[in-house]
C-alpha cells in the first residue's frame, strides 16, 4: 500500500492546472448508456473512481478507450444489465447505472451499495422515483431488481430530500421515459446542470436547468444521438488548492477553473482574510497575513459544499479565535478530526458541529486517511505542520484527486509517495 510523506512547513508558488470534475464525469459516463452513437468526452479526470466505473461499463458490454484525458465510448454493444457487487461495493456512484439501464432495457440488476465511511447514504429516493415511473423494484440477495417491461412512464416526482446522484439518476431515466416528467426539489449542483445541458444539446426537451424544478419530455424508449462534450473543471479539487495556498501562506494560481462554481468557498476564504483575483479561467489566491476564524454550515449547492468541510477544518486550526463548522449533509463526516488531533489540532466535536480552537501549533505525525476529502485535509495540515507527516491509506485520495502529489510538488511542496 502507498503512503504520502510530507515535510512541513512549506511554501508554495506557481500555477496548478485543475482536472475535470470527477463528480460530473461519473454520471456523464453512465449517461452514455442512453446513446446509440459512439462519442468523445474530453477533460476526463484520470482517477481511480473513473477507471472503476469504466470497468463496470466494460463488463456490461461497452467498448471504450481512455487516453490523455479523452474518452471514446460506444455503448451500442451493451448486452448485460447486471452491475455486480465486486464493483459497486468499491464505489457507491455505480448506482448511477440504475436509471439509464432501466430506461434503455426495461430491466436491470444493481448490487446495493451498502454503507460507506461518511454515513449510511441510502438510495431509497432513487428507488422510490423509479417506482413512481412505473418500475417494479424488489430487493433480493443484496441486489436491486428493477423491471419495467413496457418502459418507464413520465411522472411527477417530489424528492423528499435534495440528492445529487438521485437527481442525476432520475433525469437520465426520464430522458428515455414515455411522456412528461416533472421533478421537484432537484439538486442544482453544477455537475447536475452539465448533465441536463448535454441532454438538451442532444435534442431532449428539458426545461428548468439550474433550478430545483426540471421538466423533461422522454423519447419513449428511443436511444439518443448524443453530442461530444467536455467535462467541467473540478470545483472541489480547485477549492482544495485554494486551501493549500491559504494554509501555507502562499500565493498560487489555479488554471482551467470555473470561479462561478466556487462562490461559497471563495466567500469563506475572503472572510478568513485571503484575497482572490479571478479571470475567465484562472483564480489566484493571496494569503491572509493572519487567518481569521470562520463559521461554516455545509448545505446543498449553491451553499457551502460538504466536500470542502474537511479542508476548511484543517485551515481553521491555524486561524485566530474559535471557528464553528456544522456538517448538515452526512452524519459521520468528521473522522478526520481525530487524525487532525494527532497533528496537535484542538477540536471539540458535538454531534454535527466541530468547534476548532485556532492557532494551535501543528507537528508532523503518522495519520490515516479515512475518506476522500478527509485525506486531502490531512495533506493540507501536513504542509503547515512542523516536521514529517506520513499520510497512510491514500487509496482514498487516488479515488478522486488526479496526481495530487505531482501537482503539489510542482508548486514546491516536499511530498513523496512511498510504499508501506
Ligand atoms: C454526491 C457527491 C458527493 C457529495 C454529495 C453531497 C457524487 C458522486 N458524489 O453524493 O461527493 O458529498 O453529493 O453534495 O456526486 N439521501 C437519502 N436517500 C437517498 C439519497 C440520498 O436519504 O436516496 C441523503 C444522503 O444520505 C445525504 C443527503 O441525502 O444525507 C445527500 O446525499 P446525496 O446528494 O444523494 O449524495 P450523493 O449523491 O451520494
Amino acid at each position: 500500500m502507498d503512503y504520502l510523506q510530507i515535510q512541513g512547513p512549506t511554501k508554495l508558488s506557481g500555477t496548478v492546472t485543475i482536472s475535470g470534475a470527477k463528480n460530473a464525469a461519473l454520471p456523464l459516463i453512465t449517461l452514455t448508456l442512453l446513446a446509440h452513437n459512439k462519442l468523445t468526452v474530453s477533460n476526463m479526470p484520470e482517477v481511480v473512481d473513473i477507471k472503476t466505473l469504466l470497468k463496470l461499463l466494460g463488463n456490461l458490454g461497452a467498448s471504450y478507450t481512455l487516453e490523455d484525458h479523452i474518452l471514446t465510448m460506444d455503448t451500442s454493444s451493451v448486452n448485460d444489465t447486471m452491475a455486480n457487487y465486486d464493483i459497486v461495493k468499491t464505489m457507491r456512484a455505480s448506482i448511477l447505472v440504475l436509471g439509464p439501464l432501466l430506461a434503455r432495457f426495461g430491466h436491470c440488476e444493481v448490487s446495493l451499495p451498502g454503507g460507506c465511511a461518511i454515513g449510511q447514504r441510502p438510495i431509497d429516493l432513487h428507488l422510490k422515483a423509479m417506482e413512481q415511473m412505473g418500475a417494479t423494484i424488489t430487493i433480493h440477495a443484496g441486489y436491486v431488481h428493477a423491471v419495467a417491461p413496457e418502459g418507464l412512464k413520465g411522472a411527477h416526482i417530489i424528492f423528499d430530500k435534495i440528492t445529487v446522484t438521485g437527481t442525476a439518476n432520475v433525469v437520465m431515466a426520464a430522458a428515455l421515459a414515455h411522456g412528461k416528467s416533472v421533478l421537484v426539489n432537484c439538486a442544482k449542483e453544477p455537475e447536475v446542470v452539465q448533465l441536463c445541458e448535454i441532454l438538451r444539446d442532444s435534442g431532449i426537451d428539458i426545461t428548468g436547468i439550474g433550478t430545483s424544478e426540471l421538466t423533461i419530455i422522454g423519447t419513449g424508449g428511443k436511444t439518443i444521438d448524443m453530442v461530444d462534450f467536455e467535462i467541467i473543471p473540478d470545483r472541489i479539487e480547485a477549492g482544495t488548492y485554494l486551501c493549500a495556498g491559504a494554509i501555507t501562506g502562499s500565493t498560487i494560481t489555479l488554471d482551467k477553473v470555473r470561479h462561478d462554481h466556487l462562490d461559497a468557498v471563495t466567500a469563506k476564504l475572503e472572510q478568513m482574510g485571503c484575497t482572490i483575483d479571478i479571470t475567465e479561467s484562472t483564480m489566484t489566491i493571496h494569503p491572509s497575513e493572519k487567518l481569521k476564524h470562520v463559521h461554516i454550515i455545509t448545505q446543498e449547492y449553491p451553499a457551502f459544499p460538504t466536500d470542502m468541510q474537511a479542508q476548511f477544518l484543517a485551515l481553521a486550526t491555524l486561524a485566530s479565535g474559535t471557528s464553528i463548522i456544522e456538517e448538515r449533509l452526512f452524519e459521520n463526516r468528521f473522522m478526520h478530526v481525530s487524525e487532525l488531533q494527532r497533528l496537535g489540532a484542538d477540536i471539540m466535536l458535538n454531534g454535527h458541529t466541530a468547534t476548532v480552537i485556532g492557532e494551535t501549533p501543528l507537528f508532523g505525525a503518522d495519520v490515516m486517511a479515512t475518506d476522500l476529502r478527509a485525506s486531502s485535509a490531512l495533506v493540507l495540515a501536513a504542509m503547515a505542520a512542523e516536521g514529517t507527516t506520513n499520510v497512510h491509506r491514500i487509496y482514498h485520495l487516488d479515488r478522486g484527486y488526479e496526481d495530487l502529489e505531482g501537482k503539489l510538488r510542482l508548486l514546491g511542496a516536499k511530498i513523496e509517495r512511498l510504499k508501506e
